[in-house]
């Protein structure tokens, strides 16, 4: 066994004992200095192992160890203690008087014995406790003794029975066993069991007749017993003792502090007890010490009580905050009063913020009613009423316009967020927005509210929500809960042909071939709008601002806030005069008389901007140059076209076609508005001339030099152009204008 082993042993030994020292001297039971037990028996004073350790020599043990190794307290040399207790009792092995016999009828001597207990006159029997108990079927067995006062004493007991068969288990009851309560008093006993006929008849079932006093409940009575006690030597029995034999009036204050003397109630002397509310050894000089009571914690358990240890007694008190309250016929702790105005506090600071809750609340919901009536009124105020109302007069209009709600756009925006604006102007701002279903659509945003502006919107709804022209742009919906209505049109990314044509670098990129398809669609969309649409539309502002062009470059024709539906039975409308200088139909101005030829005229001066690169009005050239429709009209008058034409046109070299369309564009601004083409003419014309142009691609073998040239220049521009695609990086913000807000009109 390993060291560590070893000490670990010794600490678990050493733990132990300490335990055990510990759990068995919860009060010290015995003298300073002595031993306070033996085999396992406490041995408290006034009983000793030694002297000076018991009171007297009455009270003197020894403590033996019997031939098997048994060691046991012994008194008066002979009788073995099993327990001592303050409370005047002490348990002794008490031997059987057996009276046995064999089978022909002899005694058997080394069987049978008398018993007897000669202690000292501290000792009775307790009366209490113990019984003579008599077991036998040839039985007859006596006790003497004495009582106090050295008087003798004898009773007895007898018992015959011929079977067993009467006898009934568990009960001493006259049938093979008898027992008897003991007097006060008795000492010094003798038990004698004998026999009638030495067992003769019974001898098979119970050879001997047994007889001894033991502790009342330790026997227990069955056949078995009458065969089986023959073998057994001793039954447990209890004493009483006291100390001396006086009384207690007779020995004032003998008792210690915290005791009281009580008289024996079996025979002479007194003992010592210790008062309730203390523990201890009354016998020993401070041996009854004061329990705590506190440490039971069945004490003081109801709510707010607290136990207090007090000598002899504890009481229960209140905890703080608490105080005793007798109302209820009991003693109750009860909170104090100042506690039940906290907690009233604290509710009536819970209910008021419940107040405030439900009334931010309420105040919520009111608010929230006032913003859907607002925007409900601004519906109404925008026109959305109407707009509802004519809607759905047209057939498939829901599936062209859409209302959208503010918050769907708001969304979209970002809650129109700055970075997303592409659009700024006099009029209005128009943002970019991306809708849940990702499409990118451009909203337009009126920046102040006037009837009249609102007008033009409901108008532009109402037009173009009829068109559907791959020419125009599409108008995907409209939110007229907002303060100013709002216009959602599909998303155009590349700008307007007002910035193609008048952007130095970017204008040499159009080509004469795409100038003339852009011309030419614009025209296929007027001329949809003045002859297929019904009822006829009248744009109103043809300006290059108001021509988008897409990915491709195609065109596509914006901003119907100023059109006009013609009743069918009307050719001209009286209006106010509208559109933008530079681009407004003289006649129009002087007569206010609207025809779809003004549209002609604007478009006359598209062409010209197509053609020459130059601006509608410019306050930079000279007065008789500064309207562009004027100065080209009276360039032709003095055949100095090519002087006017922008110059890379020209090297295009496609001098026919620049002239057919110079001479188009003439016809197109004449003053008188009969006198000009319709919209439909222009685009038949114009889509000819195109197809001459392809038609001269193909058969251009014959002009040698030219198709050189014209290669030449086609290849170039075409890997410019593809160069610039594959650096097209739509970074800024203003490349994507869409709309000309201008206020120019
Ligand atoms: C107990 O024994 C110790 C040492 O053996 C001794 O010093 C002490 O005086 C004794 N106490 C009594 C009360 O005899
Ligand atoms: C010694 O005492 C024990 C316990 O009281 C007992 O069982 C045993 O029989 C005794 N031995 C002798 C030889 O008396
Ligand atoms: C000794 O007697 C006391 C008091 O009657 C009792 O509490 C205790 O259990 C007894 N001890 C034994 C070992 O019988
Ligand atoms: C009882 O027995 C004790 C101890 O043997 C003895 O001193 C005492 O005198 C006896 N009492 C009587 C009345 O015989
Ligand atoms: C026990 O006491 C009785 C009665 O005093 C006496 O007759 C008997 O001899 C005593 N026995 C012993 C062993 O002292
Ligand atoms: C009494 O008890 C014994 C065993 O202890 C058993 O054999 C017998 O039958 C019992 N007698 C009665 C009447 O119960
Ligand atoms: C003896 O014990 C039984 C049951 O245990 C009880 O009913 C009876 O009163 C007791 N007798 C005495 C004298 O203590
Ligand atoms: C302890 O106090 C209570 C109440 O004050 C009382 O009824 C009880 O008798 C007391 N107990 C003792 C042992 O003094
Ligand atoms: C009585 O009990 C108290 C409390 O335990 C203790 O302090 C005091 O010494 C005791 N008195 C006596 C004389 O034992």
């Amino acid at each position: 066994m390993g060291f560590i082993e070893i000490l670990i042993q010794v600490t678990w030994v050493a733990v132990v004992l300490f335990e055990l020292t510990a759990a068995a001297v919860e009060f010290p039971i015995a003298l300073p200095n002595c031993t306070d037990s033996c085999g396992g028996v406490e041995i408290p004073y006034p009983f000793g192992l030694r002297e000076g350790c018991y009171l007297n020599h009455h009270f003197s043990v020894s403590c033996t160890t019997n031939s098997s190794g048994k060691t046991q307290p012994v008194i008066s040399d002979d009788f073995i203690i099993t327990n001592i207790s303050l409370q005047g009792q002490i348990d002794m092995s008490m031997y059987i008087a057996h009276d046995c016999y064999d089978e022909q009828g002899v005694l058997d001597d080394k069987n049978s014995n008398d018993a007897w207990l000669n202690l000292s006159g501290i000792f009775t029997v307790s009366n209490t406790q113990n019984k003579f108990v008599v077991v036998g079927c040839d039985t007859y067995a006596y006790l003497k003794g004495y009582q106090p006062y050295n008087e003798q004493y004898s009773t007895g007991c007898r018992s015959q029975c011929e079977s067993t068969r009467y006898i009934v288990n568990g009960s001493c009851s006259g049938v093979a066993c008898c027992e008897l309560d003991l007097p006060i008093g008795l000492r010094n006993i003798t038990i004698t069991s004998e026999s009638f006929n030495k067992h003769a008849e019974v001898w098979r079932f119970n050879p001997c007749s047994y007889a001894f006093i033991t502790r009342n409940g330790s026997f227990t009575f069955s056949v078995d017993a009458l065969r089986s006690l023959r073998d057994k030597k001793e039954m447990p029995m209890v004493f009483d003792w006291a100390i001396g034999k006086e009384r207690c009036k007779d020995v004032e204050n003998i008792c210690g502090g915290n005791s009281t003397c009580i008289d024996s109630d079996n025979g002479p002397g007194y003992r010592c007890e210790c008062k309730d509310g203390y523990h201890g050894n009354p016998y020993l000089p401070h041996g009854c010490q004061d329990i705590d009571e506190c440490e039971n914690h069945d004490n003081c358990k109801g709510s707010g009580e607290k136990c207090l240890n007090i000598l002899g007694n504890f009481t229960c008190s209140c905890i703080e905050g608490y105080h005793w309250d007798r109302s209820a016929g009991v003693d109750l702790c009860v909170i104090n009063q100042p506690l039940l105005q906290v907690k009233l506090f604290v509710g009536v600071g819970i209910s008021f913020i419940v107040v405030l809750v439900c009334s931010s609340w309420l105040y919520l919901i009111v608010k929230q009613r006032k913003l859907i009536k607002l925007k409900r009124r601004f519906f109404e105020q925008n026109g959305g009423l109407i707009l509802q109302q004519k809607l759905s007069k047209q057939e498939n209009s829901t599936a062209i316009a859409k209302i959208f709600t503010n918050e769907e756009l708001k969304k979209a925006t970002n809650n129109y967020d700055e970075t997303l604006i592409i659009g700024r102007g006099g009029f209005g701002t128009v943002y970019k927005g991306i809708l849940p279903d990702n499409r990118i659509v451009a909203i337009k945003k009126s920046k102040t509210v006037n009837e009249n502006q609102i007008e033009q919107f409901i108008n532009e709804i109402l037009v173009l929500s009829q068109i559907n022209h791959r020419n125009v742009v599409k108008l995907l919906g409209c939110c007229l809960e907002t303060q100013v209505p709002l216009l959602v049109y599909e998303f155009i990314p590349n700008g307007t042909l007002f910035e193609y044509i008048h952007h130095e670098s970017k204008a040499s990129t159009i080509s004469w071939e795409t100038r003339l398809r852009i011309a030419t669609e614009t025209a296929e969309a007027l001329s949809y709008l003045h002859f297929a649409a019904s009822p006829p539309i009248i744009h109103r502002d043809v300006k290059s601002s108001n021509i988008l062009l897409d990915g491709t470059h195609t065109a596509k024709v914006s901003d119907f806030g100023a059109s006009r539906l013609v009743p069918l039975d009307q050719t001209q409308l009286a209006t106010m005069v509208q559109g933008t200088l530079g681009y407004l139909d003289p006649e129009y101005m002087q007569t206010s008389q609207l025809t779809e030829k003004s549209d002609v005229y604007s478009f006359g001066v598209v062409l010209v901007e197509l053609l020459t690169g130059k601006k509608a009005l410019s306050f930079d050239r000279s007065e008789e140059e500064r309207s562009l429709a004027i100065y080209f009209i009276s360039t032709l008058k003095d055949n100095r076209l090519f002087e006017i034409l922008e110059k890379h046109i020209v090297k295009e070299g496609k001098a026919e076609q620049l002239k057919e369309v110079s001479n188009l564009s003439k016809r197109c601004l004449r003053l008188k508005g009969e006198d000009r083409p319709s919209m439909k003419e222009v685009a038949t014309e114009l889509e000819g001339l195109r197809k001459m142009e392809m038609h001269t691609w193909v058969n251009v073998d014959s002009n040698s030099e030219e198709t050189k040239f014209l290669l030449g220049e086609t290849s170039d521009s075409y890997k410019y152009n593809a160069c610039n695609k594959s650096t097209n990086v739509y970074d800024s913000v203003g490349d994507h204008v869409i709309f000309d807000l201008d206020d120019g009109r």
